[in-house]
């Protein structure tokens, strides 16, 4: 029977909201949980707190993590690993809950395979780049996000009837960057996931501004390429005034959404009941609103995503 848990987060919108789903799941069940601070290195370093249903507390609409967090270089060395694994045995931790994207899972599944620690995954990623996973905590916020920034910058393009090129994050993944250029109406994104043309790119806006349109938005995926070379070849080609703006890390942070909220509810609630029931080395997915459970093996793999079909729409309504 488990007695006491631990829980490792990386940050984003939606991670404190699975960690009060989570907290209060186990301590319906009289589990203990460790809050494991600045991720794998606090696990490394000895370095938990206590989670009790009070401690998470008012934490539903805080973005990032309450247990804040850290890309642990240590972790993927043997001596991290042995003092990781000293930790998890002198806390007498029954098992783990992991909540991150493809390297805080990758960490997990490393530590049941190698080590036979029980864990349980919460996928958590703006990128929503987990394999087999469709809906990633803190991807939803990102994308409402990055819409608001979105809809300000086109008061601007449409006041002064400028092109405006806008790059958005998501790693080698082009899910944010298709989302937001879909629901902000936008003339072009370029993705990790499709070949592009500039050059068509630069016809479509002449041909367009010969029939009267007035601003353009261009969203670039950062894993594609950059906003300040893709403004520059538009300027260099068609001899027009471009803008950027880089969205960066703003698309990581703030109040999560209605969306992101709810799913933390269930699947930090799930992950917990999982464990207990004595599941290992998955993590849990939301899918037609239920939950599965997704092998980590499989989660860590490189997702593909198709995008054809909204990136054909998009044309078509731009
Ligand atoms: O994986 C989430 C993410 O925000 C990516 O979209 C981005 O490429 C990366 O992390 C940025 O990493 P860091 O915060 O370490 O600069």
């Amino acid at each position: 029977m488990l007695k006491k848990i631990g829980v490792i987060t990386r940050d984003c919108a939606g991670v404190n909201a699975a960690l009060r789903a989570l907290v209060r799941t186990a301590a319906s069940h009289g589990l203990e949980v460790a809050g494991i601070l600045k991720g794998y290195d606090g696990l490394i370093d000895g370095n938990l707190v206590v989670l009790d249903r009070r401690s998470v507390s008012g934490i539903i609409n805080l973005g990032g993590t309450i247990l804040k967090s850290a890309r642990s270089e240590r972790f993927f060395t043997e001596s991290g690993q042995q003092q990781a694994l000293n930790t998890i045995r002198e806390q007498k931790l029954d098992g783990l809950v992991v909540i991150g994207g493809n390297g805080s899972l990758s960490g997990a599944h490393l530590l049941a395979t190698k080590y036979g620690i029980r864990v349980m995954g919460i996928p958590a990623t703006i990128d929503n780049d987990v394999n087999g996973v469709d809906f990633c905590l803190g991807a939803d916020t990102a994308v409402n996000v990055a819409l608001d920034a979105l809809d300000k910058i086109r008061d601007t393009a449409t006041s002064l009837e400028r092109i405006f090129v806008i790059e958005v994050m998501g790693r080698d993944c082009g899910y944010l960057a298709m989302k937001v250029a879909l629901a902000g109406g936008c003339e072009d994104v370029l993705l990790p996931e499709h070949d592009f043309s500039l050059e068509e790119i630069c016809r479509e806006i002449e041909e367009g501004n010969a029939r009267g349109k007035v601003s353009w938005i261009v969203i670039v995926a950062e894993g594609r390429a950059s906003a300040r070379e893709v403004a520059a070849t538009i300027t260099g080609l068609t001899g027009l005034e471009t803008r950027i703006a880089v969205l960066g890390h703003i698309q990581r942070g703030g109040r999560p959404t209605a969306f992101d909220r709810i799913l933390a509810a269930k699947l930090g609630n799930a992950a917990v009941e999982y464990l207990i029931a004595g599941e290992t080395d998955k993590c849990v997915s939301l899918k037609n609103d239920r939950i599965e459970l997704v092998p980590l093996e499989t989660a860590i793999r490189p997702k593909k995503l198709k995008f054809e079909s909204e990136y054909r729409l998009l044309k078509l309504l731009s």
